[in-house]
């Protein structure tokens, strides 16, 4: 990165599922850095699963010296599960962190002997020319989050913030794994992240530093923009999201025709999944990217088909908001897909439920193109 700050953080191929849930097809990059100075700092360790790896990568950039600090900005296993390993190889360093780190790491492991430094929000450490202020980041992701902000070269080690999936031997768009990342890791937590922005927007930042995802420079204000969206739960691109839920695909057609009849109105962009086959948690990122959705499901049992109950609660989960919502059932007797889904949705905040539902019994039919033609038209006013 520069002279005296060395990025010595790990790839991982080998995951199938990052935090036991989220698939990454181009695996994950856990970061961690080495600050050298006349007190040198390392900033977090990284899953253990790639414990052997970064050890290596430590060792070769230490150059022969010996930590002095650990700053630990998380304790999720992703970054410390290694922190144990590290004392026992590194004993004179000390571990900063704040009171709920300490209280944390305490859960992963015993740490006796090891010399904790407490910091607060706003203090400072300093290493020689580079200063170290920490800056509390609570909930985004865990409570005892904390970034770390260098004023000599104007780094920010921003913690799991600004991260994105994937490792970094890999080309891909930053907005795409990032928005999927954001959303699902942390996009409950809007009013925290914009807190943290203001603290940021003071600071003046040529690097950003995440525990996950390459080093930003360049990009900073784009990202910063990205942030302020996805956190304020803005609409970032214009178009409608279909997500759909079909047992025998005449629920699929219906979603396919809409998209059809928004299309040849001009709609900007049409995106559309399948609830049962693809990425719940792109799915989830879509829902997010969009200022209007449409909402497609089979009846089921009384109720509506599972994949779409299942996309509810994980929207739920992630404080849904601020968006306009059609709806379209299928039932070939007793539909019952939009109630279940209006039940559903009237726990949200600030969601706006298109009527009336668009109700199909069976298979797309002729007649059923009046209805879907007036959602069409509804979204796009
Ligand atoms: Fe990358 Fe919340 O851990």
């Amino acid at each position: 990165m520069t002279d005296n700050i060395r990025y010595i953080g790990v790839n991982d191929h080998d995951i199938d599922l990052f935090e036991g849930q989220y698939i990454v097809p181009n695996g994950m990059a856990y970061n961690s850095y080495l600050i050298l100075d006349e007190k040198v700092a390392v900033m977090d360790t990284v899953d253990q699963r790639k414990a052997g790896d970064y050890f290596a990568n430590l060792e070769a950039a230490l150059e022969g010296r010996t930590p002095d600090y650990l700053v630990v900005s998380h304790v999720e296993p992703d970054h410390a599960s290694s922190v144990k390993l590290f004392t026992e190889k590194y004993p004179a360093a000390k571990i900063v962190g704040n009171a709920k780190t300490i209280q944390f790491l305490a859960n992963y492991f015993d740490l006796t002997g090891t010399e904790f430094i407490t910091v607060k929000d706003g203090d400072t450490l300093s290493l020689g020319q580079h200063q170290l202020t920490f800056v509390l980041a609570p909930m985004v992701h865990w409570p005892e989050v904390m970034m770390t902000y260098e004023s000599t070269e104007k780094v920010l080690f921003s913690a799991d913030g600004f991260g994105k999936f994937g490792a970094l031997d890999v080309e891909e768009d930053w907005d795409c794994e990032a928005r999927r990342y954001y959303f699902n890791i942390v996009g409950k937590f809007g009013v925290q992240v914009q807190s943290v922005l203001k603290k940021a927007a003071g600071l003046e930042i040529s690097t950003i530093c995440p525990l996950h995802g390459p080093i930003l420079t360049d990009t900073i204000p784009h990202v910063l923009e990205l942030y302020n969206i996805w956190s304020s739960y803005g609409v970032e691109s214009e178009g409608v999201f279909i997500a759909y839920a079909s047992i025998y695909g005449n629920t699929k057609n219906a979603a396919l025709k809409l998209k059809a009849l928004l299309e040849s109105r001009g709609c900007p962009k049409v995106a559309i999944t399948d609830l049962a086959r693809e990425d719940m948690a792109e799915a989830l990122e879509d829902a997010f990217r969009y200022g209007k959705v449409v909402l497609a499901a089979s009846s089921y049992n009384g109720g509506v088909m599972p994949f779409m109950e299942d996309f509810l609660h994980h929207l739920k989960a992630k404080n849904y908001q601020k968006r306009t919502i059609g709806l379209m059932e299928n039932g070939t007797w007793a539909p019952s897909a939009a109630k279940a889904m209006k039940e559903t949705l009237a726990a949200f905040k600030d969601i706006t439920v298109l009527e009336p539902a668009v109700t199909i019994r069976g298979a797309l039919k002729e007649t059923d193109l009046p209805a879907l033609e007036a959602l069409a038209d509804e979204l796009m006013k």
